[in-house]
């Protein structure tokens, strides 16, 4: 079921509630929203996601209407940057370029050379020139992307962490592995290095969905946000999907409702506004990221 209407693209994160992936006219991961974002042509933009989802499509679209119908949902991971932060690393690493994970304020964007995804995070920084980069908000991701190159990498702030996925443990992984033998697990990159460690397959919210689909396993232990659960299940019907943890619960993204969604629409508010210059100087950041070729 689509929430049909001539004016209106829904886009929704693979997080949101089930009902409004259903109403959903594309659903995503961050990469593929804010993609998304750029290649619709309606006038108006609803995004069911985070704040910084929506403030993502807004800046990356100033002459169009971008609605978030909770403003109250936002990602608990970039509440915890300050550009001033930024800056402070700027100024202790002066080689290195900034590279801002878009779980980040449109503020923090505004003052990195470039932004990435859990999707682009290794082809982001590989991009670059520098040897040196630091890596904001997510130290997680940043331990992920350090491993993979030859960079330098400096997480800021030393203890960001997305608190949903930081909860998952290691040995949750080993329970969920012994009361499933043979099964595949699958982790999202902000989960921390020792969970990582334990897993067959890491990935973005997509990724994870693609690899449902092909991997020979049919019982898969899924280390993400909950609401990844009847996305898999749709898209790789016969499988069975295990949470690796029950409290793998981002409360920001269920604040979402498909009432909500729909009273955005029909008042046509509440609308995003990124004011200027942060709208520029993060839309050029997010721009570099796009130019980079899909992989
Ligand atoms: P993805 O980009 O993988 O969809 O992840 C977004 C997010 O918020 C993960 O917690
Ligand atoms: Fe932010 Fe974590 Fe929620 Fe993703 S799951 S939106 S990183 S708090």
């Amino acid at each position: 079921m689509t929430l049909t209407h001539p004016d209106v693209t829904l886009l929704a994160h693979n997080y949101v509630r089930p009902e409004v992936q259903d109403a959903a006219d594309y659903v995503g991961d961050s990469l593929e929203l804010a993609r998304l974002a750029t290649r619709t042509e309606t006038p108006v933009l609803v995004v069911a996601g985070v704040d910084f989802m929506a403030e993502t499509a807004a800046i990356l679209n100033p002459d169009r209407i971008v609605l978030h119908p909770e403003p109250c949902s936002s990602c608990a991971m970039a509440l915890r940057l300050t550009p001033a932060d930024v800056l402070a690393a700027r100024a202790a690493h002066p080689d290195a370029a900034v590279v801002a994970y878009v779980n980040s304020s449109a503020a923090v964007k505004a003052v990195a050379e470039i932004c990435c995804t859990s999707a682009n995070a290794v082809q982001v920084v590989n991009s670059l020139d520098e040897d040196e980069v630091v890596f904001v908000p997510d130290r997680n991701l940043a331990a992920y992307v350090a491993a993979r190159t030859e960079k330098t990498v400096y997480p800021v702030p030393a203890i960001g962490c997305c608190p949903v996925h930081q909860a998952l443990t290691a040995s949750e992984i080993r329970a969920a592995r012994a009361a499933h033998p043979g099964a595949e697990v699958m982790v999202h990159p902000e989960t921390t290095p020792a969970v990582q460690a334990e897993a067959d397959f890491i990935g973005s919210t997509s990724a994870m969905i693609r690899r449902a689909g092909s991997t020979p396993a049919t019982t898969v232990i899924v280390g993400t946000e909950l609401g990844l659960i009847p996305r898999l299940e749709r898209e790789a019907p016969g499988k069975r999907f295990v949470p690796a943890s029950p409290y793998l619960v981002c409360p920001d993204m269920k604040m979402i409702t498909l009432d909500l969604v729909e009273a955005a629409i029909a008042r046509n508010a509440p609308a995003v506004t990124v004011p200027e210059p942060v709208a520029s100087c993060a839309r050029a950041a997010l721009e570099r990221m796009l130019a980079l070729p899909v992989e």
